[in-house]
């Protein structure tokens, strides 16, 4: 059984609009947990999974022009991320296409592991630089 999102304060960026993108994220893939777990259909799956990987796109878009902004020493690596996981949530949604056996425990774990991990790490990471620079201003 694969664990739902569960946003907390602990994960705030303290950024109101990532924080708000964040908490999507976290509905649509707790949208596809349930999916899983209710046998859903190929159409519903994929049009969460088509969903998820729009939002993406949409979302890093916000992040990164906050980095560009802001002159983020990091922003290539944090860019970097943002790529991989946009290929990887690519090759699943091909993998599920070719295979709709295949809405397996370890992609769900992947997708939801890596946003509670990029938030914590990477996103965290901006977000204190952002508090230092607005400290020292
Ligand atoms: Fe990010």
């Amino acid at each position: 059984m694969v664990e739902k999102l569960t946003w907390s304060k602990k994960l705030s960026v303290n950024n109101r609009e990532i924080d708000e993108q964040h908490k999507t994220f976290f509905f649509i893939i707790n949208d596809l947990i349930n999916a899983r777990r209710d046998g859903a259909n190929e159409a519903a799956v994929l049009t969460i999974l088509s969903r998820m990987l729009a939002y993406a796109g949409y979302h890093f878009v916000t992040e990164e022009a906050y980095m560009v902004e802001n002159d983020y020493p990091f922003f290539q690596s944090h860019v970097k991320e943002h790529q991989s996981y946009n290929l990887k949530l690519k090759k699943l949604i091909d993998e599920y296409q070719n295979d709709p056996t295949k809405l397996s425990s370890d992609m769900l774990w992947f997708l939801r592991n890596w946003w509670i991990d990029h938030i914590n790490t990477s996103d965290m990471h901006f977000a204190k630089f952002i508090a230092r620079k607005t400290h020292i201003k």
